[in-house]
């Protein structure tokens, strides 16, 4: 397998595998205490990890403003350095925060907030242009998206942006974007346990990157989370909103889902594989317009999903067999 894919029609090359900034960017939450971050986490063991991640040949970077109200992007900002040009930077706006206590206050879909939203970040990561902005409001009003699209191809122009994209589980949405020329991508959930065949077909159609949130099914499809031990306070896992599907009340991962898991395991480890491997492994195999985006939250973890580049994607028999193991 190529361990590069074209970033859509941008005509930008990214690593075959991008790491996802999420968890990074340590504690925050929604106005009613819902954690929205992954609990604790030690930020010089982020820098680390990114720089790892950098020697074993990942070029792209997933974050948004909001992830730790801004530390994400502050912590992959520091780690980068003088390396930042050398690598694709995608940030996402549209979510509003207070970054003295961490919290999500609300979202603005106005191109006016764009603008301010792209100024912010642009200080926080410590750069003058985002190679790939991204859209986070994924339920917004598509004629108010439209008026964003064309906002952000005065972005283009202006050399603030290389590219767009909106990260949105709806077709019909993403549609709206790819009618700008520099719309390059759509971030959507996918993983071997949730297809998203409607989605990867519009990519297809409108020459779009499809770039996998969740490629691990948070964590579950690494196979670490057999024994349903319970998440740390402050993981948004410990009280899953109602959109976050295999954590069951917040006591421990779904048995359902972690049955699912298993059934998987053989296949998922061949040739080698760890099971997130064999994880990343399917989402490359599913299409070629694929760029899964994996959390990490160590060194060991960087190496380990990076590693996954080497031993490539499963072969067609594997796809099959998988869904057959599914009963899809
Ligand atoms: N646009 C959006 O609205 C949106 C939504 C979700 C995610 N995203 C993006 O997509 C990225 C990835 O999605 P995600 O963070 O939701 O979930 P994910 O990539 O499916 O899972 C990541 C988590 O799995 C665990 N993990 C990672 N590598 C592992 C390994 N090798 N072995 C064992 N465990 C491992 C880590 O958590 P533990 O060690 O704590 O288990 C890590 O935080 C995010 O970072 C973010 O950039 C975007």
């Amino acid at each position: 397998m190529e361990t590069t894919r074209p970033l859509g029609r941008s005509g930008i090359e990214v690593s075959a595998l991008g790491f996802g900034c999420w968890a990074i960017g340590g504690e925050w939450q929604a106005a009613d205490g819902q954690p929205l971050g992954w609990g604790k986490v030690d930020d010089e063991e982020s820098v680390r990890a990114v720089r790892r991640a950098l020697d074993l040949g990942v070029t792209f970077f997933d974050t948004a403003d909001t992830y730790g109200a801004g530390h994400s992007e502050r912590v992959l900002g520091r780690a980068l350095g003088k390396r930042r040009a050398d690598v694709v930077v995608a940030t996402k706006w549209g979510n509003v925060f207070d970054e003295e206590t961490r919290t999500l206050t609300g979202g603005d879909d106005s191109p006016a907030y764009l603008r301010r939203a792209l100024t912010a970040s642009l200080r926080r990561l410590g750069t003058d242009y985002v190679d790939l902005y991204q859209f986070h409001l994924s339920d917004a009003d598509p004629d108010q998206a439209a008026l964003l699209r064309d906002a952000c191809e005065e972005l283009v122009r202006e050399g603030l942006i290389r590219a767009y994209a909106w990260s949105t589980d709806d077709p019909a949405r993403a549609a709206v974007f790819a009618e700008g020329p520099h719309c390059a991508a759509v971030q959507h959930a996918l993983n071997v346990l949730t297809d998203a065949p409607a989605m990867l077909t519009l990519c297809e159609e409108a020459g779009l990157a499809s770039i996998n949130r969740s490629p691990l099914a948070m964590g579950l499809l690494s196979g670490k989370r057999r024994d349903r031990q319970p998440l740390e306070a402050g993981d948004i896992r410990s009280r899953p909103p109602a959109w976050l599907r295999g954590f069951g009340d917040g006591s421990g991962a779904d048995p359902e889902w972690l049955a699912r898991v298993d059934a998987l395991r053989d296949v998922l480890t061949s040739e080698g594989r760890t099971p997130a491997q064999g994880a990343l492994a399917w989402l490359w195999a599913r299409s070629t317009r694929t760029v899964p985006i994996p959390g990490f939250r160590s060194v060991a973890q960087a190496e380990e999903n990076a590693g996954a580049l080497e031993k490539g994607a499963l072969t067609a028999a594997q796809l099959t067999e998988v869904d057959r193991l599914l009963g899809r």
